[in-house]
């Protein structure tokens, strides 16, 4: 008897999110000036994404790599077939982004109570009820939103989180209008099995359809972990260029899964997205060059940088 292919139900196609212009850039040491991250970002159109999360109208005092997100949306203005996204903690957050015409949104959120007071200086329970209105006045003014939950396998401050816990952050964000949530493993902790039982958690308030993963690659899960969430039923997959990335307040916390390694295994197991090789390549050298180092992503390196 022959043995069953176990990717016999693997879809046609997948959606990545690239994050690299916000959580890539967030972590550098040096602040990026708007030129380059603008550069970036039309690099990265250019190599067939949809998606891209551009910035965060966050607190300048707390994350300056993330300043000047208002005139980078408004120099970039809107693009037929592509979504901007940017992170927005609360209310005056939202102002900003609306002023800048961002047409999505991200609140963020997390499964860990210390890791939540040190990112957004607030409890779980209080982050739920900031976001709040902060979800519904984006919806009312026609914004896509999207909600992170942070620290689903493990939390820099407190080691395991229960899988419980991230569902229960998932349900409550997916309730309050979050069209989509994305599941953040922000330190890379997680391995396979770990991962689809969280995804299989967190279906049981949110359709599979509806959850993203956002893998950082710190222990080298990153691959394993998104053919978990494949054949788990996840579809949209987020991933920084060049491999870039990490949490200011997740020390630890190393670069994102890079979108050229996850290009390149989907589009080695026939499964579209839209996305050039050889484009996004290029959009890493240009930043991994403006930054003064070289690219984190394995195909970057196999390809000579
Ligand atoms: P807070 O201290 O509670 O805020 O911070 P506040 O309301 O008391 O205000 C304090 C100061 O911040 C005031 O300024 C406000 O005006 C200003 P001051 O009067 O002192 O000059 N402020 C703002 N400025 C600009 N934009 C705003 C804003 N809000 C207040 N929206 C706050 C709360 C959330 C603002 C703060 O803690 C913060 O900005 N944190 C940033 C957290 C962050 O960006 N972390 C990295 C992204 S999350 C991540 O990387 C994880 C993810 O990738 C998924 C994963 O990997 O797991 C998404
Ligand atoms: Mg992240």
């Amino acid at each position: 008897m022959s043995a069953a292919d176990p990717f016999a139900d693997l879809p046609g196609s997948v959606e990545i999110v690239e994050v690299g212009p916000r959580d890539g850039l967030q972590n550098e040491p040096g602040t990026v000036d708007l030129d380059t991250r603008l550069g970036l970002i039309e690099r990265l159109i250019a190599a067939g994404l949809r998606r891209i999360e551009i910035g965060a109208f966050v607190s300048p005092a707390r994350v300056p790599q993330m300043a000047g997100s208002g005139e980078l949306a408004r120099r970039l203005g809107r693009r037929e077939g592509v979504r901007f996204s940017a992170l927005v903690p609360n209310l005056k957050g939202l102002e900003a982004a609306l002023a800048a015409g961002v047409e999505e949104i991200a609140v963020f959120g997390a499964a860990s109570e210390t890791f939540s007071q040190r990112n957004i200086a607030c409890s779980i329970a209080e982050s739920l009820e900031r976001f709040r209105p902060v979800v519904t006045t984006a919806r009312a003014r026609g914004l896509r939103v999207r909600g992170y939950v942070s620290c689903i396998a493990g939390c820099p401050y407190e080691g395991e989180v229960p899988v419980a816990r991230v569902a229960e952050v998932a349900g409550a964000l997916f309730a309050m209008g979050c069209e989509e949530i994305s599941l953040g493993d922000t330190i890379g902790t997680g391995t396979p099995r770990r991962i689809a039982e969280i995804v299989r958690a967190c279906a049981a308030s949110v359709p599979v359809t509806r959850l993203a993963l956002h893998l950082h690659d710190t222990y080298g899960q990153g691959l394993a972990n998104v053919l978990a969430g494949l054949l788990s039923g996840v579809r949209v997959f987020d991933a920084s260029i060049a491999g870039l990335g990490g949490c200011p307040y997740a020390p630890g916390a190393s670069g994102n899964l890079a979108t050229e390694d996850l290009l390149y295994m989907l589009r080695g197991m026939g499964i579209a997205t839209g996305v050039d090789l050889d484009a996004l390549l290029a959009a890493g050298r240009f930043v991994t060059d403006a930054l003064g180092r070289p690219p984190a992503s394995r195909v970057a390196r196999a390809r000579g940088g």
